[in-house]
């Protein structure tokens, strides 16, 4: 594999080759495996636990990282083509990842959605630029279209809880006072397909995901034996499901975010962790906005395995970084 920036990267039979992995070496870590080896992280948005989790993987296994916050004590980045850089993006993606492959091994990027239509998102143009002037290894760390590391670790989780990834899951859309992207909805809709699972995918009319991403999950299920299902019912949803993964996320280009007030009810609530099956887990790939997008009792009650599936970024990377460190 030399890059891993969707999960096209990996397919159905790569992601739970990974996930077999990330779960070996949680019981049994591996030693110095990244020694001499050196990641360049680079960050045009804040983060938590990508950056932790990256780090910590390189740190823990004999590697090291660095870490350039675009903007922040670097020049800011142009990724478009043919422009006058007359404005405040003092370099080119096209001299800079060249530049950074020369001191590092691989490569690491985080570039959100710019929010100008899903179009621009299905193109992805930061990390596009970023794959097509890398020598080295890439990595994705979040980009408009996907989030893959995110939705291994999902499903890394499910799989601790039930031993199966191939169980009913639901991801429900959650609300939110900002339209937030969607690589997060997009990578646990893809990865759960890939995956086996039977996915439905509840969101209210006009913030469905696309349709390209929706005919990917569609083939991945195709070929594992898994479901999908996208409906506007979140009661229905819920009912029975192994798993709750809730996110915000805006509406689809072209329909109006619909009224705060309208869209409160699908904040999930212990109500909907109640229909669902008795040994249902909740997810969220965090950070979450209290009594916003999801209410305490879920966050705080015996459905939640927030914090386990922030912990498992760092096992599903590991495993990821030494394919692309080691075996690519
Ligand atoms: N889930 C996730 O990617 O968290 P951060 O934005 O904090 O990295």
């Amino acid at each position: 594999m030399k890059a891993f920036t969707h999960l096209r990267d990996l397919g159905p039979e790569g992601a739970q080759e990974i996930l077999a992995r990330a779960a070996a070496w949680k019981q049994k870590a591996p030693g110095a495996i990244f020694q001499d080896k050196l990641l360049a992280m680079v960050f045009f948005n804040p983060s938590l636990r990508t950056r932790a989790s990256f780090e910590a993987a390189m740190l823990r296994h004999g590697g090291n990282a660095i870490v350039l916050e675009v903007g922040n004590g670097t020049w800011k980045l142009e990724d478009r083509e043919g422009v006058v850089m007359d404005g405040d993006r003092a370099e080119h993606i096209k001299e800079a990842v060249p530049v950074l492959a020369q001191y590092a091994d691989a490569l690491a990027v985080r570039a959100f959605s710019s929010g100008l239509s899903d179009a621009e998102d299905e193109r992805d143009p930061i990390l596009s630029a970023f794959r097509a002037h890398s020598p080295a290894p890439l990595i994705s760390m979040e980009s408009a279209r996907e989030h893959p590391c995110q939705g291994l670790a999902d499903l890394l989780t499910v799989q601790e809880a039930f031993g199966t990834t191939k169980v009913p899951l639901t991801l429900t859309w959650a609300p939110h006072m900002k339209p937030l992207p969607k690589a997060v909805p997009n990578s646990f809709l893809l990865t759960a397909a890939a995956c086996g699972a039977d996915i439905t995918v509840a969101a209210p009319e006009g913030y469905e995901l696309t349709a390209e991403v929706r005919a990917e999950a569609e083939a991945y299920a195709k070929a594992t034996g898994g479901s999908v299902r996208f409906t506007t019912d979140q009661a229905a949803a819920v009912k029975g499901a192994k798993a709750i993964c809730a996110k915000a996320w805006g509406p689809a280009t072209g329909s109006e975010a619909a009224p705060m007030a309208s869209l409160q009810p699908w904040m999930p609530t212990a109500a909907h962790m109640e229909l669902a099956a008795k040994d249902a887990i909740f997810l969220h790939c965090l950070p979450v906005r209290r009594n916003l997008e999801v209410h305490d009792r879920v966050l705080d009650g015996p459905w939640s395995r927030v914090v386990q599936e922030a912990g498992n970024r760092f096992h599903v990377q590991r495993a990821l970084l030494a394919s692309l460190l080691l075996e690519s």
